[in-house]
């Protein structure tokens, strides 16, 4: 069967180009980073042309660039890294982000409240969006942090996290946006932004599972998570995995390159094109976040009186790759943090799957999803039809 991948925000295919690049590092060429002798530089000079890459997609320092194992991590380190000190919260403190986080910020800052510091998670808009006046209004004196993402995963709506790293800045409070979801797929400017933590998955933007990368601006007080040697100038302990390193800067070039060349275009018409034939071929579906600036790759329709998980299933078996909700919480029954933000009742929410595209995929691709979708819909809804009346 003919297999179409639709599900890059919950993972990308390693290019052919990043895995050229990485296959030296696992076969052939081996060493730590940390040598003097020839293996240890060879190794050191692969990581640091990797460092050059990513802070030009960033367009920040080299200096500001720490290699991690991927979003998660980039994220605890921000959230955790910055409002503890010697391990321990100040009770009292506070920090601000948003209910529609990815669950690597959202537990990050309720494991904190836990431990007695004060959390705001701030509300979205029906379309998903962050308000910056909220942000305004939610800081207090005692405000450390404030996280809110550059882009989300379930609906690829863009937040306003440039007027938010302003509001940030003149109130003296350090900003950290998570930005996994918007890596490779629109430009990200950390000066324009204004943020002082910035955080990069290597899987999302065709790297391999298991890199990532924490932008730490100059003069960001920020404890580490692991204790151990002095890699990445004492921010974060561990011998450096020089081959993901590599296939994670590689990416990185890729990235910048596909944002000039008309490459991410390209992907924004291939995305429309799937929507909108969506919508003029099946009845009673919406697109959640419509109205908001969105990445290009992205689009969350849901289809009344459905049962998404029944259809991402149905999909399946057509060879179509979809996701419902975010893939870190497949198996888990309850539904989506980020549409239930928006206001969407538990059977909009659940009604709802996750349609995202990469560069790899093709015009023929839409055109056969044309297909595959209304068809599997309108089975469904013969045969399992959910109670109108029961949706709000
Ligand atoms: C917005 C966002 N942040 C963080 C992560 C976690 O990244 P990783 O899978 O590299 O740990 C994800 C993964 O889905 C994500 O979408």
């Amino acid at each position: 069967m003919r297999r179409i991948y639709m599900d890059a925000n919950a993972t990308t295919p390693l290019l052919p180009e990043v895995a050229d690049a990485m296959r030296p590092w696992l076969l052939e060429n081996f060493g730590n980073a940390s040598s003097i002798h020839h293996h240890g530089q060879r190794a050191r000079a692969a990581v640091e042309h990797a460092r050059e890459s990513v802070a030009r997609l960033i367009n920040c320092r080299e200096s500001e660039v720490v290699f991690t194992s991927g979003g998660t991590e980039s994220d605890n380190m921000a959230v955790f890294g910055v409002v503890q000190q010697g391990g321990l919260v100040k009770p009292g403190d506070h920090i601000i982000t948003s209910s529609i986080e990815h669950h690597a910020v959202l537990h990050a800052a309720e494991r904190l409240r836990d431990r007695g510091l004060e959390v705001t998670f701030l509300p979205v808009s029906g379309e998903g969006t962050v308000d910056p006046d909220d942000v305004r209004r939610a800081i207090r004196p005692s405000t450390q942090l404030i996280s809110v993402m550059m882009a989300n995963n379930e609906t690829g709506v863009i937040q306003p996290v440039a007027e938010i790293g302003r509001i940030a800045g003149e109130a003296d409070i350090w900003f950290h946006t998570d930005a996994v979801q918007a890596a490779g797929k629109i430009p990200i400017d950390v000066q324009a932004i204004g943020c002082d933590l910035l955080s990069i998955s290597g899987h999302k933007m065709h790297a391999p599972q298991g890199t990532g990368v924490l932008f730490v601006r100059r003069g960001t007080r920020i404890e580490p998570l692991f204790f151990g040697g002095a890699h990445e100038r004492q921010r974060r302990a561990g011998t450096e995995n020089v081959a993901g390193i590599v296939g994670l800067g590689r990416a990185a070039e890729l990235a910048y390159n596909a944002l000039r060349d008309g490459t991410m275009t390209r992907v924004t018409a291939m995305r429309d094109r799937l929507e909108r034939g969506v919508l003029e071929r099946v009845e009673d579906c919406v697109v959640n976040g419509a109205e908001a600036p969105r990445v290009p790759n992205t689009t969350n329709l849901r289809f009344e009186n459905l049962e998404g998980e029944a259809l991402v299933i149905a999909l399946d078996l057509k060879g179509l790759a979809v996701s419902g909700g975010s893939a870190c919480m497949s198996g888990a029954t309850r539904p989506s943090h980020v549409l239930t933000a928006m206001g969407l009742v538990t059977n909009r929410a659940r009604a709802s799957l996750r349609f995202s595209l990469t560069k790899l995929n093709t015009e023929d691709e839409i055109d056969a999803a044309l297909d595959i979708v209304p068809a599997a819909v309108s089975r469904l809804r013969e045969l399992a039809p959910v109670n109108a009346g029961t949706l709000g």
